[in-house]
């Protein structure tokens, strides 16, 4: 693969969007033409290149500084993602109709270079910067960003999208406290996050939850029903449970909705199974309220914004001093790089010793253990 000096340069959106995408794709944009770089976009995660027929427009964006006007604090990304695009394992329909994985890595390679760019800047979660890894094991020159509203991603400190999908939660929290107060409920709170409990711990102090339920905690049904009875007890009459996606009873598994070929498994249900679990134990009415994608939409905050930035301008950065095969990763008060492979080769998880933790439970939040 070259190594001559970086004069087009590709970026690609990949996996879940979360808001701070087009920041990113906007500082990426303005530090590459600074320093005389072409900028192309490519559009759905990869199938921008690997099949450039389903887009009317054509697979790949150009982006110039107008193109990149006026997107920086709108939610989702200008490019389009897609959880069912890695070319590692993608989806191709049999002539009878079933799916099967294929890897299209090596033909990923050849177009790329066909289209003449010399770096990729790959923005995504897990599983888009594993394929980055493998991307530049094959020898393209690769940055990734690391992006998550999860911010299940290890070696950073934070992902951008996470701010903004805790804020929106915690206010959804604050809106619920009304209306569980007034009719004695319990509300059941779910929340996305994978198999981290990050999003439900968060938003769950800030919004005052009574209970939080995470997948790192294996949760006793008993044990949140006593939690329940004991707020009765002290003469409160309604109960906030925020409950993460992935959260599961000690013994049991998660709530699986199903698996298509190419993806991931989908979560959810878990709220609804434990609001009928706690009503049929507490006679209490219980209702629930799934917050889903609406956390992932929505306007970028200023932190998630000014972080998004760092890490667009901080890739070209890499790419200019030669870096590949890294990630951008907060390690605050600044940005550093990481080795993608390290970046990608565990889960961030809720450390249960951590001051967070203590002090959730030193308000008196019930983790159900
Ligand atoms: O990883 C981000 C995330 O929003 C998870 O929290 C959630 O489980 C998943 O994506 C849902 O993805 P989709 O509905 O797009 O398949």
């Amino acid at each position: 693969m070259s190594q001559h000096p970086i004069r087009k340069i590709a970026i690609s959106t990949g996996g879940g969007d979360a808001p701070g995408l087009n920041a990113v794709i906007r500082a990426v944009t303005v530090s590459a033409l600074k320093r005389g770089w072409e900028c192309w976009g490519i559009r759905d995660g990869y199938n921008g290149l690997l099949e450039p027929e389903s887009f009317p427009d054509g697979g790949l964006i150009h982006l110039t500084r107008q193109r990149v006007s006026g997107i920086m604090h709108q939610g989702g990304t200008m490019l389009g993602t897609t959880n069912r695009g890695n070319p590692m394992n993608f989806p191709v329909q049999q002539p009878d109709g079933s799916w099967v994985e294929k890897d299209r890595c090596g033909e990923l390679v050849e177009k790329f270079d066909a289209a003449g760019f010399d770096a990729l800047i790959t923005v995504g979660g897990d599983g888009s910067l594993s394929i980055g890894y493998h991307l530049a094991s094959l020898g393209l020159r690769v940055v990734g960003v690391p992006k998550t509203i999860d911010n299940d991603l290890d070696r950073t400190f934070m992902t951008f999208g996470f701010d903004t999908a805790v804020s929106f939660a915690t206010e959804c929290l604050d809106r619920l406290h009304t209306t569980a107060t007034s009719h004695r409920r319990i509300m059941v709170v779910e929340v996305m996050g994978r198999y981290a409990g990050w999003i439900a711990l968060h938003a769950g102090i800030a919004g005052n939850a009574h209970v939080i339920l995470i997948p790192e905690i294996p949760y006793d049904i008993e044990k949140v029903a006593e939690a329940v009875r004991d707020r009765e007890r002290a003469g409160y009459l309604y109960v906030i449970v925020v409950v993460a996606e992935g959260a599961k009873p000690v013994g049991g598994d998660v709530s699986v909705l199903g698996k298509a070929v190419g993806q991931a498994e989908k979560l959810g249900g878990i709220g609804e199974k434990i609001a009928a679990a706690l009503q049929e134990r507490t006679g209490r009415e219980s209702r629930t309220v799934v917050l889903g994608h609406l956390l992932r939409g929505g306007s970028p905050t200023s932190f998630d914004r000014l972080v998004a930035l760092r890490f667009g301008a901080a890739a070209v950065r890499a790419l200019e001093e030669g870096m590949t095969s890294v990630m951008v990763s907060l390690a605050p008060p600044t940005v550093r790089y990481e080795p993608l492979k390290a970046a990608i080769s565990r889960m961030k998880i809720v450390t249960l010793d951590c001051d967070t933790m203590e002090t959730a439970r030193d308000l008196g939040i019930r983790f159900g253990d």
